[in-house]
């Protein structure tokens, strides 16, 4: 298993360009099941999930070839409604085929993903909807059973318990080409939601509300084809700007947007860094402190302060000047850095969901383990700064949603080496 081995001390500078969105990536090419045209996209990050769900794709039948950050996908060969547990037990939001193999085919076999490193993730909200468009649905033997019985998905009001982002993009997926109109009420506001929408949009999809909580979609016939480019990643774009921050550094970020991580903005301005948007040249700009102020984090769904960034702020409050508390409301295990982050000479008491960081004067470098994509992050943002060579094992995790990090990294300034066993 590979490893990364990080030198900290360097601040970071220079200009690092931002890939696109793993978790729009995701539920867009699964969008390209919806039609028997194709769906050509750009700006798609190289990232092992994204190798997953097109391996998992092309076993459905379906044509996908891949060319740099371009995939093009021709849905007429679609014979196969079927995602296997071989594949999906490495990449939970394969579940997102469920809801377009299903209303495209009138049947589907997907496997059950199971939990993950961070919590249980149950899919119960995913089958709850598909069930109130008239699906009928069985688990068998680790896999889900979907049938239409020869009908078409019949479109109605569906009300989530939770917000759920897969659940929400599954839904609206399945809605597409349902008979009749279809009400999401406690849609999930993420920004991504409204990238599959604009992209199912861009198909000849009928969808209005996206990024609100109420999405309704109108029925279609069949989609048709496209060409469409994936929206930047909001949550490696706020990856780096903590890399920045932990590091005293004044970066470049380019091809980003800026209006989709105003929470974390926030929160790291309170921390004393500088950051200035440019809306028209699609980039942002950091300039950090020598000395970061500790600040409190609450995450909550879109557009409050993402679950996907409270890793990676944790690093930053670790060697801030106070006190912090984290409270972590959407997955019951996202803390497992904190024990990481301790091995470094962090000082974190952990009470259920809620983390207290009191700041210490500086890291000292260990050996570490990454156990997820976002604990990975903040492993790496901490090593940025501990002194000494700290190296993070089980990397794996970060090639799931970081593309090129070394590289991009090493163009900043650190001094990053990736060992392969
Ligand atoms: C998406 O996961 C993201 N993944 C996650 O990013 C992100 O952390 C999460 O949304 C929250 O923003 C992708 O988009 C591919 P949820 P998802 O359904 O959709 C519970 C990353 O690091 N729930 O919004 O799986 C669930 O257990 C990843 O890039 C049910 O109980 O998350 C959780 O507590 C990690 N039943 C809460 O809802 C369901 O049927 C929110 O989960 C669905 C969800």
């Amino acid at each position: 298993m590979d490893k990364l081995l990080i030198t900290g001390g360097q601040r970071l500078s220079g200009e690092v360009k931002i890939s696109g969105a793993k978790n729009a990536a995701l539920p867009i090419l699964c969008a390209g099941l919806l039609t028997s045209g194709t769906l050509e996209l750009h700006n798609v990050p190289q990232l092992r999930d994204v190798n997953t769900i097109l391996k998992i794709i092309n076993e459905t039948g379906v044509t996908c070839t891949r060319d740099k950050d371009c995939v093009f996908i021709n849905g007429q060969g679609l014979n196969n409604p079927v995602a296997s547990y071989e594949l999906v037990k490495t990449m939970r939001a394969s579940i997102l085929t469920l809801g377009p193999l299903l209303a495209r085919c009138g049947e589907a076999k997907v496997s059950l993903p199971g939990g993950c490193a961070i919590g249980a993730r149950p899919v119960d909200q995913h089958i709850k909807g598909l069930q109130a468009m008239g699906a009928e649905i069985n688990i068998d033997k680790g896999y889900v059973i979907a049938k239409t019985k020869g009908k078409k998905l019949v479109g109605t009001r569906i009300c989530t318990d939770m917000v759920t982002v897969t659940g929400t993009e599954n839904l609206m997926m399945a809605a597409c080409l349902a008979e009749g109109e279809t009400i999401i009420e406690n849609a999930a506001r993420e920004p991504e939601v409204i990238d599959l929408a604009n992209c199912l949009i861009s198909l000849g999809a009928k969808i209005s509300g996206a990024g609100t909580d109420v999405i309704k979609i109108q029925g279609v016939e069949k989609l048709a084809s496209s060409n469409y480019s994936v929206m930047p990643d909001r949550i490696e774009t706020g990856t780096y700007l903590c890399a920045a921050a932990m590091t005293g550094g004044e970066i470049l970020l380019s091809n980003t947007i800026t209006w989709t991580l105003d929470s974390v903005i926030e929160k790291l301005s309170e921390m004393g860094c500088d950051i200035v948007s440019d809306v028209r040249n699609q980039s942002l700009r950091i300039k950090s402190p020598q000395k970061l102020k500790s600040v409190n984090l609450r995450t909550a769904p879109y557009p409050a302060f993402p679950t996907d960034m409270q890793a990676q702020c944790m690093a930053l409050n670790c060697i801030a000047d106070g006190v912090a508390t984290i409270k972590e409301t959407i997955f019951e295990n996202r803390f497992m850095h904190a024990v990481e982050l301790m091995r470094l000479g962090a000082n974190i008491a952990i009470d259920g969901n809620i983390a207290t960081v009191r700041g210490v004067e500086n890291l000292t470098a260990a050996k570490v383990m990454a156990t997820d994509l976002r604990a990975s992050a903040s492993l790496v943002i901490a090593a940025l700064k501990a002194e000494g060579s700290t190296t993070i094992e089980r990397i794996y995790h970060l090639d799931r949603g970081y593309e090129n990090i070394e590289e991009k990294l090493t163009g900043l300034g650190a001094i990053v080496k990736r060992i392969s066993d």
